[in-house]
């Protein structure tokens, strides 16, 4: 079996931060997305693993996966020129692919459940033709609505005005080479896109037998900051992190609860309470980090407070005089006091960038 990544597309939700970074490369408790998904597929024994990037994040995908060999897979590229669909990106997949199975996941989606049941019932049991990984959601219309019955998948909509049940498809799709059948007999939806789900509903159609795998552990599209912000906090939270100090403390300085501190990083005069990640070559001084606060690398923080964010490398934050919270900053970025004249905001922020004062 091989593993089909998609992770082309725009990330539009996400600018300005997918302007410079594909939002699946963004880090959750310091390591990106990506990295999560990667791992389960490894703990699933696949190691074939092809991701699906587009011309502009392709070179940034190579620097932070390569071949795959830090994660103990062989990783290629498979190159979408636009985003025509996800059923079009396993399309272009083909040769990768060959005649194999393949589990195919959606490279922003996070799932914290075990899929190896998901993985090894589809080995098993040849006279499943898909499998596809299902949870009950809020807002069934934001999401592919699959209608089981017996456990079999009878009905497949995409983004449905009226969903039929509440059971949303969340990323995670086992296929067998007759989902390319399904690929070649469907014509691109409302949206343009050539859907996965229209494919399925094919195979449907066509009376081969579809499984539906229910879950009702926590998982995440993360398209939005907010989702990221939870997702951070939902991995912090479970004990990713293990508690290590890698940096220098100085002796004023407390660190409460589930604390990682990366290497050559200092802590002067500072509260750490955890779960909080600090990355390499960090100075927190008379600050107070709070709890589920990601810090990349590279970051000094001066005199300031910060909680439930997500801090990227090489940001500098000093002096600031309200908390950051539930926010999300991407790397470079300065936040600082100053004492020039006029007493005001000079502000320097990319297209689609938002700022949110207080009084
Ligand atoms: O999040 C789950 C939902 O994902 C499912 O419920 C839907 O059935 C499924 O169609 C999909 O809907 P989205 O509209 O959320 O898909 P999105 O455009 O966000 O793309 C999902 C991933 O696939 C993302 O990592 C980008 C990648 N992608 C997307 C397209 C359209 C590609 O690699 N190529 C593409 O052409």
């Amino acid at each position: 079996m091989k593993a089909l990544i998609l992770c082309a597309g725009k990330g539009t939700r996400l600018r300005p931060l997918t302007f410079t970074i594909a939002k699946h490369l963004i880090p959750i408790a310091n390591k990106p997305v990506i990295y999560y998904s990667l791992e389960k597929i490894k703990n699933a024994g696949i190691e074939n693993v092809g991701i699906v990037v587009n011309p502009e994040n392709f070179n940034d995908f190579k620097t932070a996966i390569g071949n795959g060999n830090k994660f103990g897979l062989k990783v290629e590229y498979i190159i979408q020129e636009e985003p025509k669909g996800l059923a079009h990106a396993v399309w272009i997949a083909r040769d990768f692919i060959k005649d194999d199975d393949f589990l195919m996941y959606l490279g922003d989606n996070l799932i914290l459940d075990d899929i190896n049941p998901f993985v090894e019932e589809f080995k098993n049991n040849k006279e499943l033709q898909a499998s596809i990984l299902l949870s009950p959601v809020k807002d069934p219309s934001r999401f592919g609505i699959a209608v089981v019955k017996n456990g079999e998948i009878i009905q497949v909509i995409e983004k449905p005005k009226e969903p039929p049940s509440n059971l949303a498809i969340i990323g995670l799709y086992l296929f067998r080479k007759t989902i390319f059948d399904g690929i070649k007999n469907i014509k691109p939806s409302w949206r343009g896109e050539l859907e996965i789900t229209d494919a399925i509903g094919y195979l449907i159609n066509e009376k081969f037998k579809v499984k539906g795998h229910i879950i009702y552990g926590w998982w995440k599209d993360t398209g939005k900051p907010e989702d990221l912000i939870e997702a951070n906090r939902k991995i912090l939270d479970d004990n990713y992190i293990k508690a290590e100090i890698k940096g220098v403390i100085d002796p004023s300085s407390d660190l409460q609860g589930r604390v990682f501190i990366g290497e050559n990083s200092e802590i002067i005069n500072s509260t750490i309470r955890g779960p909080a990640v600090i990355g390499d070559n960090c100075i927190i001084k008379d600050s107070y980090i709070g709890p589920y606060s990601s810090l990349g690398n590279n970051v000094i923080v001066e005199n300031c407070e910060i909680q439930n964010s997500i801090i990227m490398d090489n940001v500098k934050l000093l002096n600031l005089p309200y908390p950051i919270d539930s926010s999300l900053i991407g790397k470079n970025v300065q936040i600082v006091e100053s004492q020039k004249k006029p007493k005001a905001l000079r502000l320097v922020i990319g297209d689609m960038g938002k700022v949110e004062i207080v009084r």
